[in-house]
């Protein structure tokens, strides 16, 4: 479709074209049009079904990201369909209440797809958030961060500087919010919001916060409310991942305005890398301070919402209770021969291997491991990739001791797995440069129900899941969609 994202001419994008019978199609429209949505909104319990065709000029499927549903429902890239075709999902929801989304998940054109506008937004409600009475209708605003660049004829353009932008992941060079360059929402001042808030950006992550200094009071993340509200000096919000902030304009006047900014922090070797592009092509270097969105209160109104202490109940996966306690399994994200990888494989459309196979009704630990690799390659032969001992900086390297080089040849990946909700039991930032951690620390969001998390050069996290309900085969990949597409992905087994 053509649509109107500048005064003056038309940008042609991909767009659902949803005909909803529960949902939004126009909730994220508020700033003017766009290619975003629509805002499906469903209840625990509910069934539903989707009729997904697909009249792109190429494959596709679409995923729920965050859902727990059967394998057949679940987008994986072999259950494409081509130009024409028509898939039918059936399933009921079971996740709790949380804001989850969608997208393309064909494998190879994950990124170019989500890019040319194919994203909307899966909100699940259940009946224990509907009693705590949370900011509702109006009140329940979606915020999708995105970043996007556009030629001279607002035309979007898309990765065209090179192999560089694919190893790195497309940085865009402006903010745009819901689908929309205008930055600009206008809220009510003496009101109580919801702000639901998605990183929906190929491969930018960003470091959000209130320009004012007031803190954000964050109230849920991914799949679940938190326990109880939590306040955050800024929060890390890596791609796919989402966050329910509590925004309370009761005592700011009529004609203020709150602006929210990603602040500056050392990103690695993808910032450097973005910070050389930087020159005269990107005017949004990773890391750099910018503004995300600006809130104009032009009118005053007033509701009746206040913050609950206590938010959802749920008891978290005991480690106790999973059956590799003392031998996690372990997944180690590095780049070997120029191709990013997990465990030093790349994408395979059925392929699984043994540690990649888990069983029904079980509990496992999954240790999740950032261990390097860069621009240079490197052979990477073991599992540390070219930070090991075999490796260019290992013990028979060029370096012994990586200090700067190893850091700038490593890159934050945000780690996503399909079917599951999972706590996270632990963050090892031992291994972590010391500068890039002090500029992100106090950032991340540790409780509740989680799908999706950031995974910083040198980091370590333990994430406990259990397996439920469907066998089958899914997705375990980084949501960098550029590193996805190259084949950071992989499949697992559940039987
Ligand atoms: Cu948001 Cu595999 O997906
Ligand atoms: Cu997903
Ligand atoms: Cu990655």
């Amino acid at each position: 479709a053509k649509i109107q994202l500048f005064p003056g001419s038309k940008t042609n994008v991909w767009m659902f074209d949803a005909n909803l019978k529960s949902g939004d199609k126009t909730a994220l429209q508020k700033f003017g049009e766009s290619y975003l949505g629509p805002v499906i909104r469903v209840k625990k319990g509910q069934k539903i079904r989707i009729r997904f065709k697909n009249q792109l000029p190429e494959e596709s499927i679409v995923h729920w990201h965050g859902m727990h549903v059967p394998e057949k429902d679940d987008g994986h890239p072999k259950d494409v369909i081509g130009n024409g075709e028509t898939y039918i999902y059936e399933f009921e929801i079971m996740n709790r209440a949380g804001t989850y989304w969608f997208h393309p998940h064909p494998h190879g054109r994950t990124g170019p797809q989500v890019y040319n506008g194919l994203a909307g937004l899966f909100i699940v409600t259940d009946d224990e958030e509907q009693q705590l009475k949370l900011p509702s209708g109006e009140y329940d605003v979606p915020i999708v961060i995105q970043d996007r660049q556009f030629d001279d004829n607002n035309q979007l353009v898309y990765l065209n500087r090179g192999r560089m932008d694919r190893m790195n992941g497309f940085l865009g060079n402006r903010i745009l919010i819901n689908g929309n360059p205008d930055g600009e929402l206008s809220l009510q001042s003496g009101c109580v919001y919801r702000l639901r808030i998605l990183n929906g950006s190929n491969s930018r992550f960003y470091k959000l916060a209130w320009e004012d200094g007031s803190p954000l009071v964050i109230i849920g993340k991914d799949g679940s409310l938190l326990d109880s509200p939590t306040s955050k000096p800024y929060v890390i919000l890596g791609v796919a991942e989402r966050m329910d902030v509590w925004l309370d304009l009761s005592n700011k006047p009529q004609g203020s305005q709150m602006i929210m900014k990603s602040l500056s922090f050392s990103p690695g070797m993808m910032g450097m890398m973005g910070g050389m592009m930087g020159r005269g092509q990107n005017n949004l270097p990773l890391g750099s301070e910018y503004q995300i969105l600006k809130i104009r209160l032009d009118n005053e109104g007033s509701n009746r919402f206040t913050l609950p202490q206590k938010l959802a109940v749920f008891n978290k996966l005991d480690p106790a209770n999973a059956i590799n306690r003392s031998n996690p399994r372990k997944f180690s994200f590095f780049m070997r021969r120029m191709q990013w990888t997990i465990n030093g494989r790349t994408w395979e459309m059925t392929g699984v291997t043994d540690e990649e196979s888990v069983k029904l009704n079980t509990t496992e630990i999954w240790e999740l491991v950032n261990s390097g690799g860069g621009m240079m390659g490197g052979n990477g032969d073991d599992d540390e990739g070219m930070m090991g001992n075999r490796g260019m900086m290992g013990k028979r390297g060029m370096m012994k001791d990586g200090g700067m080089m190893k850091n700038m040849m490593q890159m934050p990946h945000p780690i996503h797995l399909h079917q599951v909700q999972f706590n996270i039991l632990e963050r090892d930032v031992s291994a972590v440069d010391s500068k890039i951690w002090n500029s992100v620390k106090d950032g991340f969001i540790d409780g509740g129900w989680q799908d999706t998390v950031l995974l910083m050069p040198g980091m370590r996290m333990k994430l406990i899941m259990r397996f439920e309900d469907f066998k089958g085969l899914f997705l375990y990949h980084c949501h960098n969609l550029e590193h996805e597409d190259m084949g950071m992905m992989r499949n697992y087994k559940i039987s």
